[in-house]
C-alpha cells in the first residue's frame, strides 16, 4: 500500500476554517493522510483569503516558495482554494504555471474529482463557478463529528450587505441560511461525540433565516441550541450591528451557557464614513447597542473591527473613531488600513489621504487601544474564572490551555483528564496574547 500525504494551510476567517475541515474529510476519503511538513507532501493545498490586497499578494509569494519542491518532485500536486482562488480564477493558473488546480468557494464539495484528475495527469483544473442559492442550501457541509472540544457550526453562508469596501459578497455569493432543524441536528451529533463548546458561524449570523422565511429568528435558534442537553458553552460570530435585535441582546442576560463576549465590528466612528461604507447605522445607534448590551449583561466584553483610511476620511472623522473606542471600551480590536478591492464600490472612490497619514492614524489608534486592552488584562490578574479546558497548550511544557467566557486564552499546568471540563482558574500573569493561570480547587469560580 502506498502512503500519500496532503499539506493544508488555512488563511482568513471562520468560513475558511469550516471549508478546510470539509477538505480534510474529502482528502482522507481519497486515502491521504495529513502532514505538517510541506516537503513530505504529495499534495499541497492552500485555502486562501482575499479580504485585503496584502493577503492576496502573500498567496502568490507562498506559492513561489513551493516551486523548488515541485521541481524536485514532478508528481507533487499544488492547488489553491478559497477566496483568492474564487476571485482570481484563471488568472491564477496563468500567473503560476506550476499550479495544478484552482477551485473556488462554491466548489469545495468537488475537490475529490479535481485531485483524481490531477493524479491521473489529465491537465490543469479550474472550478470557480458560482452556484445558485438553492443549490447552495443543499450543500451545507454535514461534517463527520470529531472529538474536538470546541467546534464551529455554519448557519449562514455568503453575505448580502455589500459594505462598500468588502469583497466577501463577491467571493462567497449571496447569503443563504441553513434550516434550523439541520443546525440543531449537527450540534446534537457533535455533543454526542464530546464537543463542549459550539460557535455558530456566518458573516452575519443576525440575519439568519430571514430570506428563507425560517420560522425562528437567530435569537430563538440560539435559545434552542443553548437548551440542548450536554452543551457546556455557546458562542456566535459575526454580528452586524444593524441586525442586532433587542431579543438577541436579552439572550446575554438570560442564557447562562452563552459566553459573555460579543464581536461587534463597528468599522468607523464617524457618521459620514459609516454612511459612505453603507453600514446602515450611525455612531449613536452603535453606542446605544453597546449600552443596551451592558445593561442586559454587565460583565459582557466586546471586541470589534475597525478600518482606518477609508476614502475621504479626514482628521475629524478619525478623531470620532478614537472617541468611539474610548466610549465603547472594547477589550480588543482588529484594525486594518483600508485596502481597495477590485469590483467593490469603495475601490472607485477618490482616495487622497497620503499613505503616511493613514499609517500615523493606524499607529495612534493602536496605541490608544493597547492602553485600553492592557487595562483589562491587568485588571483580570488575581481573578478566578471558569475556563473550558481545550487541550495541550502550544507553549508546551506539559501545559494545557483553555478560554475564559471572554474568549481570552489561559495557559496552565494541569492533568490532561481535565480536557473538556470547565474548571476554575486563577489568572496570575497577563502576557500579550494569553494569561498564565493556576487551577483552583473546585467550586471557587466567580463568574
Ligand atoms: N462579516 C464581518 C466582516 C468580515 S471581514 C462583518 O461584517 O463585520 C473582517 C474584517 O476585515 C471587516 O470587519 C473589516 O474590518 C475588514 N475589512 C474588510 N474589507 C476590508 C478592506 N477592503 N480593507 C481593509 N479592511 C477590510
Ligand atoms: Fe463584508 Fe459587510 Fe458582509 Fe461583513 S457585512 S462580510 S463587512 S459586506
Ligand atoms: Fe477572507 Fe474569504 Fe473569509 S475573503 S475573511 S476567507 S470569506
Amino acid at each position: 500500500m502506498t502512503e500519500k500525504y496532503f499539506y493544508l494551510e488555512t488563511f482568513g476567517c471562520q468560513m475558511n476554517v469550516v471549508d478546510s475541515e470539509q477538505m480534510v474529510e474529502i482528502l482522507q476519503g481519497l486515502g491521504y493522510g495529513q502532514t505538517d511538513a510541506a516537503e513530505n507532501a504529495d499534495l499541497i493545498l492552500l485555502n486562501t483569503c482575499s479580504i485585503r490586497a496584502k493577503a492576496e499578494r502573500k498567496v502568490y509569494g507562498h506559492l513561489g516558495s513551493f516551486k523548488p519542491l515541485k521541481e524536485r518532485n514532478p508528481n507533487l500536486i499544488l492547488a489553491v482554494g478559497g477566496c483568492v482562488a474564487q476571485h482570481e480564477g484563471e488568472r491564477m493558473l496563468k500567473k503560476v504555471p506550476y499550479l495544478d488546480f484552482v477551485f473556488g468557494t462554491h466548489n469545495v464539495h468537488r475537490l475529490a474529482e479535481l485531485v483524481q484528475n490531477a493524479e491521473a495527469k489529465l491537465g490543469r483544473g479550474l472550478l470557480v463557478d458560482f452556484l445558485d442559492e438553492e443549490q447552495r442550501r443543499q450543500l451545507f457541509p454535514a461534517r463527520r463529528p470529531s472529538r474536538e472540544i470546541s467546534r464551529f457550526v455554519t448557519i449562514v453562508q455568503g453575505c448580502d450587505n455589500f459594505c462598500a469596501y468588502c469583497i466577501v459578497p463577491y467571493v462567497r455569493g449571496r447569503e443563504v441560511s441553513r434550516p434550523s432543524a439541520e443546525v440543531l441536528a449537527e450540534v446534537r451529533s457533535l455533543i454526542d461525540q464530546g464537543t463542549a463548546e459550539i460557535t455558530l458561524v456566518g458573516q452575519n449570523v443576525n440575519s439568519f433565516g430571514v430570506k428563507e422565511g425560517e420560522e425562528i429568528s437567530f435569537a430563538e435558534l440560539l435559545r434552542q441550541v443553548h437548551d440542548l442537553p450536554g452543551l457546556q458553552r455557546l458562542r456566535f460570530i459575526t454580528s452586524h450591528p444593524k441586525d442586532l435585535s433587542d431579543d438577541l441582546i436579552e439572550c446575554f442576560g438570560s442564557l447562562d451557557k452563552l459566553c459573555k463576549h460579543l464581536h461587534l465590528p463597528v468599522q468607523a466612528g464617524s457618521d459620514r464614513i459609516l454612511e459612505a461604507m453603507g453600514r446602515g447605522y450611525s455612531r449613536d445607534q452603535y453606542l446605544n447597542k453597546v449600552e443596551q448590551l451592558r445593561r442586559a449583561c454587565p460583565e459582557i466584553r466586546l471586541t470589534s473591527d475597525v478600518i482606518v483610511g477609508f476614502p475621504g476620511e479626514d482628521e475629524d472623522d478619525f478623531e470620532q473613531t478614537l472617541d468611539l473606542l474610548r466610549r465603547a471600551q472594547f477589550a480588543e480590536i482588529y484594525s486594518f488600513i483600508f485596502s481597495p478591492r477590485e469590483g467593490t464600490a469603495a475601490a472607485e472612490l477618490t482616495d487622497d489621504t497620503p499613505a503616511e497619514i493613514k499609517q500615523q492614524r493606524f499607529d495612534r489608534m493602536l496605541a490608544l487601544q493597547e492602553e485600553i486592552t492592557r487595562r483589562f488584562h491587568e485588571e483580570d490578574v488575581g481573578k478566578v474564572l471558569p475556563v473550558l479546558v481545550e487541550g495541550e497548550s502550544r507553549q508546551g511544557g506539559g501545559q494545557l490551555f483553555g478560554r475564559t467566557s471572554w474568549n481570552r486564552i489561559v495557559n496552565f499546568k494541569a492533568d490532561a483528564s481535565l480536557v473538556g471540563r470547565i474548571v476554575p482558574v486563577r489568572l496570575i500573569e497577563a502576557q500579550r496574547n494569553s494569561h498564565i493561570g493556576v487551577v483552583e480547587s473546585e467550586g471557587s469560580a466567580a463568574s
